[in-house]
């Protein structure tokens, strides 16, 4: 069974901890998954709701009015250089990271490079394929003779750190010497923070600045998940490298990876339309500083997370004695070693609880 070849589903092992936190008497403040908690916009529902009688199949690649509002989304966002690139939809991003390795035909003779501190599913892709995965932030730490898909994550999950314009032209460099796939995904790419602030906002691996306006072995992930609080539309874009997208996009058709045409049609007014995204922005930076001053007075020092959905946080122990220590108040976060070994004294802990919610971790924390 492929199951057997999987490793645990993190978030069950939370669950003894998770029942601590669901009996706190004012009830539980659920920072650990990162779903949702906003509704979504009235200019997404209403397009959504005008396209329910979906009797016919979508395309795979997704509706002409699709591919028009990702690229136009794109060309605005990414800098990418206008007409050298393609775009297709994906069933939500995290449909496009486990199944790349199966669409990119690799096997038991591969490897996959995946950052150090990881959204699991990197490694689950690799593992649905039986390649060999290598954990490294910088190409000059990878000694693997052949490499065959690169995974980078910029704004990353869970540490929020972002992969400067030198580090993604080297990966590609590497890539290119491999023969390799290198896949950058973007799908907090909008939620900037101070990174901006400083000056270093985080940039797209699709940007000219970063490829000279050469897209070879490079693929983007972007999603609407968190940008237009989509999540459960399950809707996202895969872009970059026309041939490499050609490819991707005959297995995805043959497999019958469609986005339903309900999705479809939503999402085209999601990317068209930037002012519900900015408002939801604001909403979690709202969130995101009463949630770091709540943090700071209860003795966590805050690293990385200039960018992102999350807080990345450590108390110098190990994450699972700080997730079973915020529990006791009802506070439910993810220990770091959910992302590999080197998160071990870290937890994660995401912008998506309401206002209410949020509000109430520092009184909770006193
Ligand atoms: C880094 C990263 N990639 C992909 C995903 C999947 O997002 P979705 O499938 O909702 O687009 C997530 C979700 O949390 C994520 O953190």
């Amino acid at each position: 069974m492929l199951s057997d070849r999987l490793p645990d589903f993190p978030w069950d092992l939370l669950e003894p901890i998770a029942k601590i936190a669901r009996s706190h008497p004012a009830g539980l403040i659920d920072l650990s998954v990162g779903t949702p908690v906003d509704s979504v916009a009235e200019v997404i529902t209403k397009a959504a709701s005008l396209n329910l009688d979906a009797h016919a199949y979508g395309l795979s690649a997704g509706s002409k009015g699709l591919i028009a509002a990702q690229t136009n989304w794109l060309i605005k966002t990414t800098g990418v250089v206008e007409e050298n690139f393609n775009t297709i939809a994906s069933i939500g991003s995290k449909e496009a990271v486990s199944l790349m390795p199966l669409l990119l035909g690799l096997g038991s003779n591969s490897v996959v490079v995946i950052p150090e501190i990881a959204y699991p599913t990197y490694e689950v892709g690799a593992k649905v394929v039986q390649a060999e995965v290598i954990r490294a932030d910088h190409p000059d730490l990878v000694s693997a003779k052949k490499v065959d898909l690169v995974w980078l994550n910029s704004p990353g999950n869970p540490t929020g750190a972002i992969a400067d314009i030198e580090t993604l032209k080297a990966w590609i460099m590497f890539a290119r010497k491999h023969n390799a796939v290198v896949v950058c995904d973007e799908c907090y790419l909008t939620l900037d923070w101070e990174a901006s602030a400083s000056g270093q906002p985080p940039v797209s691996i699709l940007d000219k600045r970063v490829n000279n306006g050469d897209l070879s072995n490079i693929l983007a992930l972007h999603s609407l998940s968190k940008r237009s609080s989509m999540a459960g539309y399950r809707a996202a874009a895969i872009s970059g490298s026309k041939p490499l997208i050609e490819k991707i996009l005959l297995a995805r058709k043959h497999l019958g990876l469609i986005s339903s045409s309900v999705t479809q049609a939503a999402s085209v007014a999601a990317w068209g339309d930037e002012d519900h995204a900015e408002t939801q922005k604001q909403i979690y930076a709202k969130r995101r500083a009463t949630m770091q001053a709540a943090f700071l007075n209860a003795g966590f020092e805050i690293k990385e997370s200039s960018a992102g959905l999350y807080l990345w946080m450590t108390r110098n122990e190990d994450g699972w004695e700080s997730a079973a220590w915020l529990a006791q108040f009802g506070i439910l976060v993810a220990p770091g070693s959910f992302y590999g070994p080197k998160g071990k004294n870290f937890i994660r802990a995401a912008l998506t609880e309401t206002d209410e919610r949020i509000n109430q971790i520092s009184e909770r924390l006193m």
